[in-house]
């Protein structure tokens, strides 16, 4: 991370430049926080750019340089130079600030005035780390107190304020509620304007403003400026915005295209070399830092900073490296190899053989990869890499193009040995994909690699939920803790964090059905007084946490907790839980709506996502080069009302709980909007925690919308090779009743929606084993294909005649189960025509409310196993503000 060497200036400059054409432009606040925390983001990303002079420590107080103040005072820049053990007082700022953390850490603790009028801490304490951003200002949290992390070292932030910061009065208080008026001074600029101070107000001393008043740093007035290039000059010579403009750089300005930062490839390989697995690089002090970070139990991957680098280098054409004998190599050579490989691509059945090796070079480069298993669900969750996505082969027509939006993504496929990846493979060519290549060796070739291999579905989200209780430390109860405060009818509400699905068949008796997102929305009106304690819960643990800790995040002054290990931890306590849960979630009242806009904008800020706009998006939207998904995270009600063209559905806390199912292209930008400003905010925190580039469509309007986005999807499905004979419900059922022409169902859904109910008499196949399972249903003169919604079924079609005798008819039911349901036909259940291994479905441990206390006990013991294998594995790119 950090680059003393070479000198440059150029970075200041460029920022400077970016700053004023910003102002220029007269931004809202939230506008100018979100383009300044851009442009600050890539100026801290380096540690090449700071005089020296800036940078010097004061032995009994902190310094505060003045780097830059614009000639109409619409900002300022300042070098916050900490000394060790040093800290400020409780303080405000009055105008918006952002701090960008450049070297070592501070603290930073928000205070609130309480009813009493007294300042006591309020919300968490926020650990600042190089390249994290804090965002202050009197609408999103002004006041707060901030120290250097360390005891032993010196530490140094930037400081942009929307105002010289230098001429603001405002004010440090006291946890006796009293307050006293100050200015901030420089200490490398004379005391120019504490004469503002009238007579009446008192200024603190010991304040930091204060205290840089009082003690001038023996640079004298020098202030950090294009000019300081060379030397810094001996007076207080300022850049004006003219200077600043493109004529006069010297250099063209690097562009200002939005999502500009990724890892550099290099810094990657190298923490991959000192990473991964273990068997790392020796000595290298890279490693020893990793090391150090581990023992912090800090799950940040803090080789991320090359705002120069290209992110959107798509990796082409691929790269082979054959080792003679890769297990002998040392890591960091086996990345070199990948990197340097002479030797042209391996092929197999027509396909480029992609290695382990460049899968995980791709993940760390933040390149768009589609890591594809297309076994089914259950083989897939036995053991996977990290980042696979499943996609069964059965269901690659149905839902390729919507998870894999760009034709051109490189898309990787593998299977166990079971002869699905060449045919995948195959299919993916057909239907449009042309970057299609094999997993060397496939799953095996990843374990062989050492590759870490991952239990269970949806485990990004899952592992990155424990890592945010492991770094986070976020509360949590027992099920009998819980379960005593209930009975005892302490002041305590039980929030249900899952969809209203899950909420009905399980819940917490008492508890209130308020899924994921929605919590920081609506917590407030439902518990509006301070003193209520909110636990929230999920199946297991991810929701919980990630639940509660979204309350705390946004600043909620009520005490929060998850509930520990969720319903199944009620369950392993002997303790009952309720069918068919009623209670859903109020609308919240507009005052408590503006209070959670503002904190869930604190919180995007502080996160690292970007606010667009609509233009900005359709732009995005328009570039071939890169995969930009389009989320709606607002309720599926409110979505079928009227959403955004191009958008799916994802509700904010599913998309969290389960983002390999949106989102199958690792490295591609994933666009978020609602319509109040919370939702998406607070989604798209966790995302770009995740180590997605996340953007959110500010200020989208009900007007934006368009009606009947159900009808979106229709496009997302390949053309049909031939035509397909389509029958209606109410023919089939005709059919079915006259039993002279033999007409038999099929059903190639999920087998655990076929167990619940199907068409009578409709036989269960998996759709990737037709061809060995077909034999054993019973034969018909017409076959009727079936599944949920008859898409995935419209494909099955022509691999059904390639089994069948000439003269049998093979067709497809319009609209597929679904409207056989809606027309309110009868149906059967149970297992009784399923011919496939019923592999298409993982049973997750918490389902049912019938589980061996064994199973869930597992379950629980392997999560809290994940976050030492995130580490083993080191691809994970999450950062935990
Ligand atoms: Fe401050």
């Amino acid at each position: 991370m950090t680059e003393t060497k070479p000198y440059n200036p150029q970075r200041f400059h460029h920022f400077l430049a970016h700053m004023t054409r910003l102002v220029d432009r007269g931004p809202s606040e939230s506008d100018a926080l979100s383009g300044a925390s851009e442009f600050l983001h890539d100026l801290i990303s380096h540690d090449d750019w700071l005089l020296e002079d800036f940078a010097q420590p004061h032995p009994q107080h902190y310094q505060q340089y003045l780097l830059f103040a614009d000639p109409a005072d619409r900002f300022s820049v300042v070098s916050f130079v900490w000394g060790p053990g040093q800290s400020t007082p409780i303080h405000d700022h009055t105008v918006w600030g952002l701090i960008g953390m450049l070297r070592g850490s501070e603290m930073c603790q928000p205070y609130s005035k309480m009813s009493d009028g007294r300042w006591a801490a309020a919300g968490i304490q926020i650990q600042m780390l190089p390249g994290d951003i804090e965002c202050v200002s009197p609408r999103l949290g002004d006041v707060h107190k901030v120290w250097n992390t360390f005891k032993d070292q010196v530490s140094i932030s930037i400081h942009i304020y929307g105002a010289n910061i230098g001429k603001v009065k405002r004010n440090v208080y006291y946890e006796d509620g009293t307050r006293k008026t100050f200015i901030s001074g420089y200490s490398n600029v004379p005391q120019l304007f504490s004469g503002l101070v009238t007579d009446a107000e008192q200024v603190v001393q010991e304040d930091h403003g204060a205290a840089a008043l009082s003690q001038q740093s023996s640079s004298g007035a020098n202030v950090q400026t294009s000019q300081t290039a060379t030397k810094p000059s001996p007076t207080n010579q300022r850049v004006t915005a003219t200077e600043l403009s493109d004529e006069s750089s010297p250099s063209k300005l690097p562009p200002l295209a939005p999502g500009s930062h990724s890892m550099s490839v290099a810094s990657n390989t190298a923490f991959y070399a000192a990473n991964f697995k273990g068997k790392s690089a020796q000595g290298g002090q890279l490693q020893t830092q990793l090391q150090a970070r581990v023992q912090e139990n800090t799950i940040v991957d803090k080789v991320n900073a090359d705002s120069a680098s290209n992110n959107s280098t798509h990796s082409s054409p691929i790269h082979i490296a054959k080792f003679a004998n890769s297990e002998q190599l040392d890591f960091d050579e086996k990345t070199e190899n990948v990197v340097e490989s002479v030797l042209g691509p391996q092929e197999f059945d027509g396909f480029t053989l992609t290695t382990a090796a460049q899968v995980r070079n791709h993940l760390l480069s933040k390149n768009e990869i589609a890591l594809i298993d297309v076994r089914e669900e259950d083989p897939y969750a036995q053991s996977h890499p990290l980042f696979a996505c499943n996609m069964p082969i059965g269901r690659i027509q149905a839902d390729a193009y919507r998870r894999i939006p760009r034709k051109d993504t490189l898309v990787v496929v593998y299977d166990n040995s079971e002869g699905l990846a060449v045919r995948a493979a195959n299919l993916l060519k057909s239907i449009g994909y042309s970057q299609v290549t094999l997993l060397e060796g496939g799953l095996s070739g990843w374990a062989a690699f050492g590759g870490e291999l991952f239990r269970d579905v949806n485990v990004p989200s899952k592992a990155f939920g424990e890592s945010v209780e492991s770094i986070k430390h976020t509360p949590s109860l027992g099920a009998t803790e819980v379960k005593a405060l209930i009975e005892q009818k302490a002041d305590v509400v039980v929030l249900d964090a899952r969809r209203f699905d899950e909420y009905q068949t399980m819940s917490i008796p008492g508890a209130m059905s308020v899924p994921g997102a929605e919590l920081a929305l609506r917590a407030r009106t439902i518990a509006p007084n301070p003193s209520t304690r909110i636990i929230v819960n999920c199946a297991g643990r991810t929701r919980s946490i990630i639940g509660a800790q979204s309350l705390i995040n946004a600043g909620i002054p009520n005490p929060v907790c998850a509930l520990r290990n969720g319903t199944i931890g009620w369950m392993l306590a002997g303790q009952e839980l309720v069918k068919g849960g009623e209670a859903s979630f109020p609308s919240p009242k507009p005052e408590d709506l503006s209070k959670a806009k503002a904190s869930a904008l604190a919180l995007a800020f502080r996160s690292g996502l970007k606010r667009i706009d609509l233009d900005e998006y359709l732009t995005m939207r328009r570039d071939t080069t890169r995969t930009t998904y389009l989320f709606d995270v607002r309720t599926p009600q409110e979505f079928m009302t009227s959403s955004l063209e191009g958008a799916h559905n994802a509700p904010g806390g599913q998309l969290v709980q389960e983002t390999d199912h949106s989102v199958a292209v690792r490295g591609a930008r994933i666009v978020l909007f609602d319509t109040e400003g919370v939702r998406a905010h607070m989604t798209g925190s966790w995302l770009a925690q995740m180590g997605w580039e996340v953007y959110v469509i500010k200020d989208v309007q009900l007007s934006d919308l368009r009606a009947a986005a159900q009808s979106k999807s229709k496009n997302l499905v390949p053309a049909l090779a031939e035509p397909v004979e389509e029958v209606s419900a109410e023919q089939l059922k005709e059919w079915l009743a006259n039993r002279i022409n033999l007409t038999l169902v099929i059903d190639v859904g999920e087998s655990i929606q076929y167990v619940k109910r199907h068409i009578p008499g409709a036989w269960w196949i998996l759709r990737s084993q037709l061809a060995q399972d077909f034999s054993r249903i019973h034969k018909a003169n017409r076959y009727v294909l079936t599944c949920a919604d008859g898409v995935a079924a419209r494909f099955a079609v022509a691999d059904l005649k390639a089994l069948v005798r000439p003269g049998v008819q093979v067709m497809c039911l319009t609209g597929g189960n679904a409207s056989w349901f809606e027309r309110g036909f009868s149906t059967q259940q149970g297992e009784s025509y399923v011919v496939s291994p019923r592999i298409d479905r993982y049973r997750r441990p918490y389902e049912g409310t019938e589980n061996a206390a064994q199973a869930m006990q597992a379950y629980l013991d392997w999560e809290f196993g994940l976050v030492e294998q995130l580490r083993r594995d080191g691809t994970h790119g999450f950062k935990v503000i």
